[in-house]
């Protein structure tokens, strides 16, 4: 959630770097956008609620040092004067923040009180007027930084700049900061899109961590004590064509198309790493898998893979509800995270818990050198590439793979679960057809006018059905709802109109007869039924065709869904690639 990002070198665009900066990190927050830069000795300021996407970056003004930032409100609404960056009152200091000040309110208190005057509803305005109050301390600015951090409790990722200093000082508690080192400057954002066009080099900040740079040099710090620290340099592999769009008219599009090739990646695992994990998987004593959305139903999938091709019970939880499990942990036990970001704060949350309890930890993530997968005691790279789009579709695909190849290995047949997910990845290259595509834009078009709609599934497409539900609800804002099968019966069935768009995820396993006669009951109610399966039925009113792909069904059955949420979404006017009210790192709790 909220993107910023600072550049201090030898160039003399360093406005515009940030503006094109942000444009790249507006997946983390779009509704309202700010840039400072270093004026001579003064600092200049352009705030504004909307997109970014629209500003030309020449217009900013020539300068070596701007610090810029990409909102997603948290503590008042969307207006210029609660977009960052957020000066002090002589204007001699401003700040970009990423995370929640959760003392604000005591520090506003305090700051007013010696006279200090607000101009924004923010938690992070508090920030540049503590750093002046240190100011009369010491004439050390990254001191008065340091000391202003210590004051503060929350979580936090934040870059700070002064009008006597041509450097920028960052600090981070929480809130993802990564440095890009180029030849003639220094990057630092929350992601490493915003500067992968200028620089693969990239330093980690960890929490608790400084850093100062004057563009030539860096320095990282303890941002308690002090104690400067040495950092491991680290190559991103990630393509910058990769990070970008191409031809397609939306990430969300591009990212659908691209499983045709990320599902073979995530299935391209080192095979002896695979077999450790699941040996630690066999000798744990309580296995958790856990995640937020998306990550979440690739779990609840991730507990029938392991069920029905190893036989083996593992638990299941959403991150936000983990710590209530800790009763459950001890040392023996097994966390699972799995997440695309690896800075998803709930996440974050879960592995603390299990590591307070001595449970080790195996991250399933798709951002290297991410927070989750520094936490971490195994990682496993789900290799989707950067994922743009708010609403996941390759990283799903990715971490599916990945936790039915976990399944097999624990199974004792990597070979057998390799062999399956690579001819599942080939169906899909020959699935994503423009053929396959039009017709689902029919489809989407056919039912677009819709206000409801409900989707079901059993066994291992039942976690498939709810996260159909999420990815027609956050592009499209259909009220769409995923059910088990057998559930319908039990309440959700007095919803279905004549008319009402119902999808049905099948394959051709154990559970076929009884998601068949469900199909049944809502038709019997007046439903029209869309059948995803391998094989026509005459219940359906409209068939898509997906293979047949044994365990691998939840991964082509969710594919067609994500291209009709898109078309949904597109035909129904709305951006795809940046829903309301969404961000795609949700980095608060
Ligand atoms: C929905 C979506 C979200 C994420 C969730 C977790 O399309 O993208 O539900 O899955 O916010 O994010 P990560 O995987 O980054 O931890």
């Amino acid at each position: 959630m909220c993107g910023i990002f600072g550049y201090v070198g030898n160039r003399s665009n360093a406005a515009g770097l940030a503006v094109n900066g942000l444009k790249s990190l507006e997946y983390r927050g779009y509704d309202s956008w700010g840039v400072a830069w270093k004026e001579g000795s003064a600092l200049g300021l352009r705030k504004e609620t909307g997109k970014i996407s629209g500003i030309n970056p020449e217009s900013l003004p020539a300068c070596s040092l701007a610090i810029g930032h990409t909102r997603w409100a948290t503590h008042g609404g969307v207006t210029a004067a609660n977009a960052h960056p957020h000066l002090n009152e002589d204007r001699t200091i401003a700040v970009v923040h990423n995370g929640i000040i959760e003392n604000y309110q005591e520090l506003r208190e305090e700051l007013k009180a010696k006279g200090h005057v607000f101009l924004s509803e923010t938690d992070t305005e508090v920030i540049p007027h503590l750093i002046e109050e240190y100011l009369k301390e010491t004439d050390d600015f990254a001191h008065a930084v340091r000391l202003a951090c210590q004051r503060f409790t929350g979580r936090y990722g934040i870059l700070a700049v002064h009008t006597t200093s041509d450097t920028i000082v960052a600090a981070r508690t929480g809130s993802p900061l990564i440095v890009g080192k180029a030849p003639d400057g220094f990057f630092i954002a929350s992601d490493t899109p915003a500067f992968l066009e200028h620089t693969r080099t990239v330093q980690y900040l960890d929490d608790g961590e400084m850093v100062i740079t004057n563009g030539k040099s860096i320095i990282f710090s303890d941002l308690k004590t002090g104690e400067e620290k040495l950092k491991r340099e680290i190559e991103i592999t990630w393509s910058i064509d990769e990070a970008r769009k191409g031809d397609y008219a939306h990430f969300m599009l591009k990212e659908i198309m691209d499983q045709k090739e990320s599902v073979a990646r995530a299935v391209n695992q080192n095979e002896e790493e695979i077999i450790e994990v699941a040996r630690a998987i066999e000798n744990a004593r309580g296995t958790f898998l856990v995640g937020c959305g998306t990550a979440h139903k690739a779990c609840m999938a991730g507990e029938h893979f392991f069920s029905i091709v190893a036989g083996k019970h593992v638990n299941v939880a959403p991150a936000s509800e983990f710590k209530l499990y800790h009763r459950f942990l001890r040392p023996e036990s097994l966390l699972i995270a799995v997440s695309q970001s690896g800075e998803t704060a709930d996440v974050l949350e879960a592995i603390q818990v299990a590591k307070s309890k001595g449970a080790k930890v195996l991250a399933i993530v798709n951002s290297p050198g991410s927070s989750i997968a520094r936490a971490a005691d195994y990682t496993l790279l789900i290799n989707a590439g950067p994922e743009r789009a708010v609403a996941s579709t390759k990283a799903l695909t990715g971490q599916l793979a990945v936790l039915m190849l976990v399944a097999y290995a624990l199974a004792g047949k990597l070979a057998e679960g390799k062999k399956l997910l690579l001819e599942t990845a080939s169906m899909i290259n020959d699935m994503l057809n423009p053929r396959y595509a039009d017709y689902l834009s029919r489809v989407a078009d056919h039912i677009k006018a819709k206000e409801d709609l409900y989707i079901i599934g059993r066994s291992w497409n039942y976690p498939m059905a709810l996260e159909s539900a999420i990815k027609i609800q956050e592009v499209s804002y259909i009220h769409a709802e995923g059910f088990a099968g057998g559930e319908l019966k039990h309440g959700p069935i007095a919803l279905i109109e004549d008319g009402m768009p119902c999808i049905v995820l099948a394959g051709n396993d154990e559970v076929l007869p009884d998601i068949l006669s469900n199909a049944v009951q809502l038709k019997a109610r007046g439903g029209y039924v869309i059948g995803v399966a391998p094989e026509r039925n005459e219940i359906f009113d409209e068939w898509i065709r997906v293979p047949d792909a044994g365990a691998a069904q939840p991964i082509v059955n969710i594919i067609p869904i994500q291209v009709l949420a898109y078309f949904l979404a597109v035909q129904r006017g709305k951006d795809p690639d940046m829903p309301r009210n969404l961000a795609k790192s949700v980095t608060v709790k």
